[in-house]
């Protein structure tokens, strides 16, 4: 009887060593690629002191409470159709405008590895690489391939020092914006620039998540950056360009 269990065992030991070999390389792979998935959860824990012009938004029961929100409409299927055709020349028009003053400005190259926060169909994107700038693509909760992959801003899919240009229009979105900025400083290499266009003359929209009334509690979150540029705008609703550059050391 031992010695049939033992014959039973050496028959089946390449298949037990195949079982064991793929659920550990499953397990490190699984590791190794986390942004896969969106994690359910964020730092929830804010700055000692919030600055005095930024208000969360009170309401959001849970972080899920927050993603669902945001997923209700960006995964509605009568407003993708929208954004998808009629919506999209004139945004990618604009965009473009608004990357290819960044350029004459040099704060844009065509060879600036870049990335849109926040940018649900990626006109923003579809902008960037029409003014010849390539190397460019875009997150968002839902992903919309090639031009966004899927990924929450509060923990970007991406490794430190990745790119040397972020660009979103989406910072009342945060629920926690000392981690959107957090996560911007962390990507972006050092010298890379961040354009954020906010509004601070009226409370945002309803999917909103926080309320900017001045750049001051930008400056403060950008802890390891340099403001360069502020200036008004007319970008789909929201008023004002805000330029930062991550220090170099
Ligand atoms: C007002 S829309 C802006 C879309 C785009 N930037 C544009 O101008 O057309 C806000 C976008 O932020 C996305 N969003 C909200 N919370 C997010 C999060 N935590 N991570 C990534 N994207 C998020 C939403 O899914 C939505 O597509």
């Amino acid at each position: 009887m031992k010695t049939d269990l033992l014959k039973l065992l050496l028959i089946l030991k390449p298949f037990l060593l195949f079982i064991f070999l793929s659920l550990s390389i499953f397990a490190f792979l699984s590791l190794k690629t986390p942004h896969q998935t969106l994690q359910k959860t964020a730092t929830t824990t804010p700055p000692e002191k919030l600055p005095s012009d930024l208000k969360i938004r009170p309401g959001y029961s849970s972080y899920d409470a927050y993603l669902q929100r945001q997923l209700n409409k960006t995964l509605n299927p009568k407003l993708r159709e929208i954004w998808t055709t009629r919506d999209w020349d004139r945004k990618v028009k604009v965009f473009s405008e608004f990357f290819e003053s960044l350029k004459q400005r040099d704060l844009l190259f065509n060879g600036s590895k870049s990335l849109c926060i926040g940018a649900r169909v990626g006109q923003e994107v579809a902008a960037l690489k029409r003014v010849g700038v390539n190397n460019s693509v875009g997150i968002d909760l839902v992903p919309y391939p090639p031009l966004v992959l899927k990924g929450d801003f509060h923990h970007q899919p991406f490794d430190d020092e990745t790119f040397d240009f972020e660009f979103s229009n989406v910072f009342d979105h945060a629920l926690y914006p000392w981690k959107f900025v957090g996560e911007i400083e962390r990507t972006l290499k050092r010298g890379g620039i961040c354009v954020l266009h906010v509004l601070l003359s009226r409370r945002a929209d309803k999917y909103s998540a926080n309320d900017l009334y001045s750049v001051k509690p930008l400056e403060e979150l950008f802890k390891n950056s340099e403001l360069m540029e502020i200036r008004s705008i007319d970008g789909f609703g929201l008023d004002t360009e805000v330029v930062f550059r991550k220090n170099k050391n």
